[in-house]
């Protein structure tokens, strides 16, 4: 097993359009001790599709970084972790939690759990080829609420030489609905050697100390409470900080506009923007005005006389 070494607890969960070297950047900026990309295909990396290796850009700073792929084939998957691409990453994280039905159907993402033997292949794999990196599982409770096998696919994770085990307390049929189950993270680590990395719900310090002290997890994953509030981390860590929002996603587009394309970097940046403004004083106004920009410089002159 390869620890982890991070500087405090707090991880930034991988985010399908969301965690790009944007907000990876501001997260570590405001404490997050490691970030995750976006999930990346291992087939996609394998087929060498260009928009697949987009997703693996990374700003210098960001570092320590982990990368999570998806798939199902343990030789395509340790293939992708030898790529010359990925050898900037200090953690490898395998995706065994996406519930979306075309990830599913490909036996990928959450179906992984419903196949434990395989869950052994691909971590085996994955940690040869990650020569001596830590290489970890990310997790649901369950497939389905009469199927809470997280503990049995934690154990074997960890004999297959996982180095920790990130667990999300909902089941796949849950999506993102309902409340993560606390008792199932708890159950994993009571059941594991190795860390366990404990998700669902994480939106204060609060929701973070149970999380800690209840489910005794060793470190916590954000997801959705860090998107538009790169804050979040430094808030937990009851660190004095400085934040605008205005500010933040200016920084935010230019670091898009460091390694994608003007229209792109636009395009992603408005999904974001909507969470950078929610809950602000005619936000609604704010985002209608910013979606109608197509250009950077539009959409900073937008940013900059709203905001
Ligand atoms: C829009 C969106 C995209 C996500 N993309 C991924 C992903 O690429 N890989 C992954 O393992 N989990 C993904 N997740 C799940 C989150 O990492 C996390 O497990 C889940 O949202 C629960 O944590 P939270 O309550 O802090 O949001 C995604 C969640 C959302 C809402």
């Amino acid at each position: 097993m390869n620890r982890l070494n991070l500087k405090n607890n707090l991880i930034l969960a991988p985010i399908a359009g969301y965690s790009d070297a944007g907000m990876r950047t501001l997260c570590r900026r405001y404490g997050a001790a490691l970030t995750f990309t976006e999930m990346v295909s291992a087939k996609g990396l394998y087929y060498n599709g260009a928009n697949t290796k987009s997703l693996l850009f990374t700003y210098p700073e960001e570092r320590p970084i982990g990368v999570q792929l998806f798939g199902s084939e343990p030789e395509i998957i340790a293939y992708a972790i030898s790529l010359p691409e990925l050898k900037k990453f200090d953690v490898i994280d395998i995706n065994m939690g996406c519930p979306v039905p075309k990830i599913v159907k490909n036996g990928e993402g959450s179906a992984l759990m419903k196949n434990p033997e395989l869950v052994y292949k691909i971590i085996k794999a994955a940690v040869q080829a990650a020569q001596g990196r830590p290489v970890t599982a990310k997790i649901r409770a369950g497939f389905s609420s009469d199927d809470l096998n997280a503990v049995e696919i934690a154990c074997i994770a960890a004999q297959a030489g996982a180095s920790a085990i990130t667990v999300h307390g909902r089941t796949r049929d849950m999506f993102y609905s309902g409340k993560a189950d606390l008792d199932i993270i708890k159950k994993v680590k009571e059941s594991v050697d190795i860390p366990v990395i404990g998700n669902g719900d994480i939106k204060d310090n609060s929701s973070y100390k149970r999380m800690v002290e209840y489910c005794g997890a060793d470190y916590v994953m954000i997801a959705r409470g860090a998107i538009g509030k790169p804050y979040i981390f430094a808030q937990i860590l009851n660190q004095d900080f400085e934040y605008s929002a205005k500010d933040a996603i200016i920084e935010h587009l230019n670091l898009l506009c460091g390694y994608l394309d003007e229209r792109t970097a636009v395009s992603n940046m408005k999904k974001q923007i909507a969470y950078y403004v929610k809950g602000m004083r005619g936000s609604k106004q704010i985002k209608e005005k910013i979606f109608q920009t197509f250009t950077k410089a539009e959409m900073l002159h937008a940013v900059e006389s709203l905001l």
